[in-house]
């Protein structure tokens, strides 16, 4: 895709920093884009439009199934999510039978009743977090707010002891580096991951409490029950799939909303519309740029560009959440936008497990830091504000604030749109 006059090619540096012109790019002169991926060299499509990324995400000639589906170039390079691992038999990278087995069983522990109990621990530590910050006055929204929460929730509602939560957040930041040089360390990360799930479930197994991993053990359905390995593979997904995510996606609502005085004083005058922002933030900027691989089961054809069977394919969800054939300026945040559907969250039937206590965290954690610290402003200049390298997680590095005392400072703000 690099020749003059185009934007940032994908995966590079460029494109990490601002992914938006490529994306616009893409959608308009090849929405399904072939590419050589950068790990292995492999080829594969980008699919960047609202409604070819809907397809993919619900038409079952995608599947999640790597180990099963992917050609040799894409088994060999190493990119089958989980292999090797328990997390093989995880329910983000199965198909219908067994999604539809794994899917239902966890559902059905997603109570309404629990659900709201979750609103009590998610306030609490918002609070206490606060409580942190504001001693401090100076202070990262990623290190010492997002991640803080977001680990925190996890392992309080799965059940971990409260000694294991800061071990969480370090072994999460292992998980997830910002810094591509500590690639090497993913592995170990992983490994650890699995075996705090393997503990969890062994010794809620044995002393079972009204955590939703005890519930996960508990779940039954017409008789079936989740196998240990299962479990173990359920709750590691769980713990990978929504911590970082909730972290990334409370960071990037905060920089969106410290580049916009305007709006975060429209969400601060009028908390009624913390829903609404919500699913504002998860289409403009939520957590990730893509999901998770897809293979083609057959040969098709997508949008007029053919696929061979095998073939590898990522759905662009933050482009398909800017694009203008289906969003009225899609590159505006707007908080009372209402009626969305965006894909923040994906779609289909893999589409986020986690949704309410996604839902949840956001309508608390991002209006209450703004709430405390109405003087909040960014405390670096906003050209200093990094995006991580990653392929499907869209994060800052670092977001330093400061609690001024006399309301948002218009010069720090960045783009106004
Ligand atoms: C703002 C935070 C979050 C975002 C933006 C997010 C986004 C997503 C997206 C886009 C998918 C679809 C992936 C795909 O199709 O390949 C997904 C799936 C999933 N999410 Fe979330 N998520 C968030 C929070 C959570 C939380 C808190 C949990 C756990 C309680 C969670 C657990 C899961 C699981 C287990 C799946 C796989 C579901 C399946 O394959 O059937 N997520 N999430």
């Amino acid at each position: 895709m690099v020749e003059s006059g185009q934007p940032a090619p994908l995966f590079s540096s460029e494109y990490y920093q601002d992914p938006y012109p490529t994306f616009a790019w893409l959608r308009e002169n090849s929405p399904v884009h072939e590419f050589r991926f950068p790990v292995g060299d492999v080829r594969m499509w980008i699919v960047t439009r609202y409604e070819d990324v809907r397809t993919v995400l619900s038409d079952s000639r995608f599947s999640s199934e790597g180990g099963r589906w992917g050609n040799e170039e894409f088994k060999q390079a190493g990119l089958v999510s989980g292999a090797g691992s328990v997390l093989e038999e995880a329910v983000t990278v199965v198909d219908p039978p067994a999604h539809t087995r794994l899917r239902r069983l966890a559902m059905s522990t997603f109570t309404p009743r629990r659900v709201e109990e979750w609103r009590g621990i998610v306030r609490r530590l918002v609070t206490s977090t606060l409580d942190r910050c504001a001693e401090r006055g100076r202070f990262d929204v990623m290190e010492d707010y997002a991640g803080v929460v977001s680990a925190g929730v996890m392992g309080e509602i799965l059940g971990f002891r409260i000694e294991r939560h800061q071990e969480l957040v370090e072994t999460l930041a292992k998980v997830f580096p910002s810094d591509p040089a500590l690639m090497r360390y993913v592995p170990e990360g992983m490994a650890k991951i699995c075996e705090y799930a393997e503990r969890l479930v062994e010794e809620k197994r044995r002393n079972a409490g009204e955590d939703l991993t005890s519930a996960l053990i508990r779940a039954e359905e017409a008789g079936d029950q989740l196998s240990k390995k299962e479990l173990v593979a359920m709750v590691a997904a769980m713990i990978l799939a929504g911590s970082d995510t909730i972290r990334a996606f409370v960071g990037n609502a905060v920089l969106a909303l410290l580049d916009r005085p305007d709006q975060a004083r429209l969400l601060r005058e009028r908390p009624e519309l913390a829903g609404s922002a919500v699913e504002e933030f998860l289409r403009f900027e939520g957590a990730l740029s893509t999901v998770l691989f897809r293979l083609t089961t057959e040969d098709l054809d997508l949008a007029g560009t053919k696929l061979p069977a095998g073939s590898p394919v990522i759905a662009a969800i933050l482009s398909a959440n800017r694009d203008p054939l289906r969003f009225a300026e899609p590159d505006r945040l707007d908080i009372t936008r209402t009626g969305t559907r965006h894909l923040g969250l994906g779609h289909g039937l893999h589409n986020c497990l986690g949704a309410a206590l996604a839902r949840l965290e956001g309508e608390i954690a991002i209006p209450a830091l703004f709430e405390r610290f109405p003087g909040l402003v960014p405390a670096t200049p906003r050209e200093e504000i990094r995006y991580i390298e990653s392929w499907a997680m869209r994060r800052v590095v670092r977001l330093p604030v400061e609690v001024a005392e006399d309301g948002p400072v218009s010069a720090a703000a960045g783009p106004s749109a």
